[in-house]
């Protein structure tokens, strides 16, 4: 960065620093106010200009880069989209270079590429590894979004009444990633950064992280830090900042059911042949019994069971079953009776169909028995289940059940662990105690029911514990139609991160 000129100023009895600026391509030109003492003898003791204040005066700027990289399909599930993802991991390796980041590589993996950055302070201070992605979820069903998935746009919403900016990767994970690459700026524009800083901004983390671990392993050295930070889940509510201390893993397949050697009409063979799509829907319903629970056999084998304190400890967190209903337009909720809606959706396994397929499905009818019928099929896990040993239970158990008339293929599509991250930890520490900070209420620890395929590789590989300091909200439709992230979340996030890094330094010191 180029430092231009500064000129002071008493306006209104406090010293007023104006500062003329060129990061990179930007110029910026802003009032700040210096918390500065005037000493007698009319000298200045210029204490510094805050991160806030460099947050303060450059909000509009910061929605507006944040706009360009959400106007970049990056889109990591789909082929067509591989310029427009790898364009987007340019477009975030520019940024952290123009936020002062010192070294930053865009570093290629047998996939997408990694992007990497770093600022380094001083090597008595602890190291942050801040982990996010740049890759997003297809926008599909396009024509449910009201406005263009890849043209930002802040609209306000009954729960965001500062408005919320709405496009695919708004909030998952790219409005939350970035958060960190602004903060940096504010923390390098006010002369304080509190820790050494390394980025690991990878676009594969939507479709499994699946060369992360690589990547890990072979950059052991260059990754060395002391804890991992990543923004990519969420709060309870704007007003309940909670932080997450689980998440779920995760076993992905996809199953076929194959019958006749070609498509039949459904008259002529209707009653023998077999329908490959009503075996689908059989199996796939026997997969749970009417008490919800899963029927693969050892399915449930190694789930740890919560004690009767740490279900009350998470009963605590705010949930109203009534508003969950109505913010989803249910009639009802589904699941084991004998866990809490929370529950269900944390530390209990499940099984979802996410899609199913097969005969004709265009236009009016057409009499057909199809001769195969797909479906894939998600199972989020909890510890202490392993993905690898699921997959193979339910493909035992699918192969097993498919009767004699058809033939079943499983395919594995991914998997992750489960985590769960430490509470009496200086990191989970530092993370409540900035929360408390910005939002002005203690953070509430809270398990997560979705997944982050890396946070365990992290511990497994560079043994490094992970925070999870999100500022989304459930309702924010991340992979829907219209995923949206408050502006006020946006803006609390950049404010927040640099006092995680403060009492993490703190913390290191003793
Ligand atoms: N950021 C989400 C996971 C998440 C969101 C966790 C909100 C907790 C709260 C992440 O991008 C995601 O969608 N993960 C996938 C993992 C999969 C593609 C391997 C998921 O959970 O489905
Ligand atoms: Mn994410
Ligand atoms: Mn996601």
């Amino acid at each position: 960065m180029k430092r231009g000129t500064r000129t002071f100023e008493f306006r209104g009895g406090v010293l007023h620093c104006r500062r003329t600026f060129s990061v990179g391509c930007y110029r910026a030109h802003s009032f700040l106010a210096f918390r500065g003492i005037a000493r007698r003898r009319g000298e200045c003791d210029i204490a510094v200009m805050t991160a806030q204040d460099f947050l303060s005066a450059n909000k509009d700027r910061f929605l507006e880069e944040l706009f360009d990289l959400l106007r970049i399909p990056s889109i990591s599930a789909d082929p067509a989209f591989k310029g427009d993802v790898i364009r987007c991991a340019e477009s975030v390796a520019e940024h952290l270079r123009k936020a002062g980041a010192d070294r930053v590589e865009v570093m290629k993996t047998p996939g997408y590429p990694v992007v990497y950055g770093e600022r380094m302070v001083d090597p008595s201070l602890p190291t942050v590894l801040v982990y996010g992605h740049y890759d997003v979820q297809p926008p599909d069903p396009l024509d449910l979004w009201t406005s263009p998935a890849f043209e930002p746009v802040v609209r306000k919403t009954e729960l965001h009444p500062e408005g919320a900016i709405f496009a695919r990767g708004a909030c998952d994970d790219k409005g939350q990633m970035f958060m960190h690459v602004k903060a940096l700026e504010s923390m390098v524009q006010s002369g304080e950064q509190p820790v050494n800083l390394k980025f690991v901004i990878e676009g594969e983390e939507e479709v499994g992280s699946d060369h992360l671990d690589g990547f890990l392993e072979q950059n052991k050295d260059l990754l060395a830090a002391d804890v991992v930070l990543v923004s990519d889940t969420g709060i309870i509510a704007n007003d309940t900042p909670s932080i997450t201390t689980g998440l779920r893993g995760l076993s992905y397949v996809e199953v076929k059911v194959v019958g006749p050697n070609r498509d039949l009409h459904s008259g002529l063979y209707g009653g023998a042949a077999p329908n490959p799509i009503n075996i689908l829907c059989e199996l796939v319903a026997s997969l749970k019994d009417e008490k919800q629970r899963i029927t693969v056999p050892g399915f449930y084998d190694k789930v740890i069971e919560l004690s009767a304190e740490e279900r009350e400890a998470m009963a605590e967190a705010p949930f109203s079953e009534e508003e969950y209903k109505a913010s989803i337009g249910i009639g009802g909720t589904e699941g084991e009776g004998d866990y809490s809606a929370p529950e269900r959706m944390s530390i209990r396994p499940t099984l979802d169909v996410n899609g199913i397929w097969g005969g004709y499905m265009g236009e009016g009818a057409k009499t057909v028995i199809a001769s195969e019928a797909s479906a894939k099929i998600s199972m989020r896990l909890v510890p202490d289940q392993d993905p690898d040993e699921i997959t193979q239970l339910f493909k035992d158990h699918f192969e097993s059940i498919c009767p004699k008339s058809c033939k079943v293929e499983v395919m594995v599509m991914h998997g992750a662990h489960p985590a769960v991250t430490p509470i009496d930890h200086p990191g989970y520490r530092a993370a409540a105690l900035a929360m408390e900070t910005t939002f002005g209420r203690k953070p509430v620890p809270f398990r997560g029911g979705g997944s982050i395929p890396i946070v365990t590789s992290f511990e497994r590989i560079l043994g490094l514990k992970t925070v999870l300091m999100g500022f989304g909200l459930d309702s924010d439709a991340i992979h829907s139609p219209d995923e949206h992230y408050g502006v006020f979340n946006y803006f609390k996030g950049i404010e927040t991160i640099p006092h995680f890094h403060a009492r993490f330094a703190e913390f290191h010191a003793g």
